[in-house]
């Protein structure tokens, strides 16, 4: 089964989706997105992205003229049309279609999903650690909505792979780390996993939410506070969150071994914690 799409809500193959060249999203950047995986075939945390989309939906004033209920039919739709093993569920909205003038048209929002295949993850990943540059944060002041203005993070992105590293941490002019390019950053330290605070710096991870929650059910003391780039390099662990991503360990950070550098047991236990039961491994995207 080839990928899928659903387009304002014709469903067809993804590689013949087509949007129109007035489209604000390809004109302006003018919209916002979501990321979805499934696990054992079912969207996971499915109600927490819609959440957010709808928060940053409101952020930036776009109002859909659909309810939740009809998303989530063509949500489960397109996956069932996938039928992938594990599927990577993308929503796109943008303020639509209109000549280009910067102010809001009167237009209807493009809604855009998709559903590609997730693959089997290079078991690499969890077993030996991750590896990650630091970078300057040059972004906007909202990171908190997830806009579809990702240029400085496929900038810091690149520049990781260039250099053969698997993320960007932004790292602001006082040296606090915020988060990755696509993912949010964790650290342990003494037993306690630390993680930035939420706010317009960075993206409220849904991964990380779901990660702090089970972490506290678990009984791990979790503190929510900004970190350095030498604490964080000094620390005993750290994990990066995403949803394709899961929890990763990452071994070496700007050049700087992370405590052996060798992925910490914090990490394989917090990963166990965060899938759901049953859930096999599938790749980072
Ligand atoms: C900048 C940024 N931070 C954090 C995340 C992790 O968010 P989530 O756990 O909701 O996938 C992402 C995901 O793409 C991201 O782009």
């Amino acid at each position: 089964m080839p990928d899928v799409a659903c387009l304002n809500g014709e469903f067809g193959p993804l590689a013949e989706a087509r949007v129109s060249a007035n489209d604000r999203g390809f004109l302006f950047g003018d919209g916002v997105y979501e990321v979805v995986r499934t696990y054992n075939r079912t969207p996971f945390l499915l109600e927490a992205h819609l959440d957010r989309l709808e928060r940053s939906l409101a952020a930036v004033k776009i109002t859909p003229d659909w309810n939740r209920a009809t998303l989530t039919g063509q949500i489960d739709q397109l996956l069932a049309q996938a039928d992938y093993p594990e599927s990577k569920l993308y929503i796109q909205v943008t303020r639509g279609v209109a000549p280009r003038l910067h102010s809001f048209p009167d237009a209807s929002p493009t809604l855009y999903l998709s559903a590609t295949r997730i693959a089997p993850p290079d078991p690499d990943r969890f077993t030996r650690g991750v590896t990650a540059i630091r970078t300057p944060d040059i972004r906007w002041a909202r990171c908190d909505i997830k806009s579809l203005n990702l240029l400085p993070n496929v900038m810091a992105q690149q520049a990781a792979r260039e250099v053969g590293a698997f993320e960007a941490l932004f790292v602001d002019d006082d040296e606090q780390v915020w988060e990755g390019a696509t993912s949010n950053v964790l650290v342990v330290m003494d037993g306690t996993l630390i993680t930035p605070p939420l706010g317009k710096r960075l993206l409220a991870g849904v991964s990380r939410a779901h990660l702090l929650a089970a972490a506290r059910a678990d009984g791990i003391p979790v503190e929510e506070r900004t970190v350095t780039l030498t604490e964080l390099q000094q620390a005993d662990e750290v994990l990066l969150s995403g949803t394709t991503i899961e929890v990763l360990p990452v071994r070496e950070v700007a050049g700087i071994r992370i405590g052996n550098g060798r992925p910490g047991p914090m990490a394989a236990h917090l990963l166990n914690l965060f899938r759901p039961d049953g859930a096999t491994a599938t790749e980072a995207g």
